[in-house]
């Protein structure tokens, strides 16, 4: 560090970096360490899953959809981390020739995202050959990156600061609670979190920082970027919940009724929205962060746009 007096934003970069360094982990090594998914446990957690939305009553149904969501979950990760990283190292070119101690935190961001993306293709190889067959996972991560980068970087750092805080919550307040899921799908998301604690902060503060350089017209853009990347969420969402509907129904041997089936498509769209869009809308955090930047009228324009999903999710 060549500056001898850290300003308090500085500062805040610096310690990311300390925490960053200290929680430091290897995929064999520390995740991994040679096990692999043990089919007789649940992946996802009752509470993220939302199962008892599914009405199912018999165990082995109950573990398969935990296994098929706890899949999704993983691939969902490796997805959004393509954009994430990518995002974060435009924005580190940004910095590249000003505060050092700003690009090491956005350098070690991108290089934790990378490693990230690996940790879940790594997991895709591991589950899919010891689940039954006919799972897809339908988003392509460089269709939805060149999606989300054609938006502006405001809603960008948004976005993903919505991402980012929900993964804290969902660890604390679901994964890390349920005794009963698997130990290794467990340890992936601890693992996750703790490297995902800095993003947090670090996308909070570019986020702020975006904010401050533009314009109250390029903010109202922005606004109207973040509402249609939640629609383009929520539109991914509706094709895999289909697709995981339908999984669900190939491998399991009890025939289902058309309208069952159509409940079943329901309530696997409602616990994705739930999981992906409205858990982070309702971080505290983020409401926070995101009250401040907006005018009443802009808060309002996020708050009609969400409506629809949150209600959906947060309805029998
Ligand atoms: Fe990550
Ligand atoms: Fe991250």
């Amino acid at each position: 560090m060549d500056t001898a007096v850290l300003t308090a934003s500085t500062a805040r970069y610096a310690k990311a970096i300390e925490a960053s360094k200290k929680v430091r982990w290897d995929i064999d090594k520390d995740v991994i360490r040679g096990r692999s998914f043990d089919l007789t446990k649940k992946f996802m957690p009752d509470k993220l899953a939302q199962i008892e939305r599914f009405g199912l009553t018999n165990a082995d149904e109950r573990k398969f959809m935990s296994q098929i969501q706890g899949r999704t979950y993983s691939n969902i990760f490796g997805l959004v981390e393509r954009y994430i990283g990518a995002k974060m190292m435009e924005i580190t070119r940004g910095h590249a020739l000003g505060d050092q101690v700003v690009v090491e935190s956005l350098v070690r961001f991108t290089d934790e995202e990378l490693k990230h993306q690996e940790l879940f293709r790594r997991l895709e190889t591991m589950m899919a050959p010891a689940m039954p067959k006919g799972y897809a996972f339908m988003p392509q991560p460089n269709d939805v990156a060149n999606a989300v980068l054609s938006k502006s970087t405001w809603a960008v750092l948004g976005l993903t600061c919505h991402i980012e805080l929900f993964t804290l919550d969902h660890y604390r307040q679901s994964i890390d609670r349920d005794t009963e899921v698997s130990a290794l799908w467990k340890d992936v998301f601890l693992f996750h979190m703790k490297e995902e604690s800095q993003h947090a902060v670090l996308d909070e503060m570019e986020w702020q920082r975006e904010d401050a350089r533009i314009t109250s017209a390029q903010r109202d853009q922005g606004v109207t970027d973040l509402i249609d990347l939640v629609g383009a969420v929520d539109g991914l969402l509706q094709m895999q919940a289909t697709a995981d509907a339908d999984y669900f129904m190939t491998a399991s041997p009890r025939k289902l009724s058309a309208a069952e089936a159509q409940k079943l498509r329901a309530a696997f769209l409602k616990a994705y929205r739930w999981q992906y869009i409205v858990s982070g809308a309702q971080n505290e955090r983020f409401l926070q962060i995101l009250g401040a930047m907006l005018s009443p009228a802009q808060l309002e324009r996020v708050v009609a746009a969400l409506k629809p999903i949150m209600e959906d999710a947060l309805n029998a």
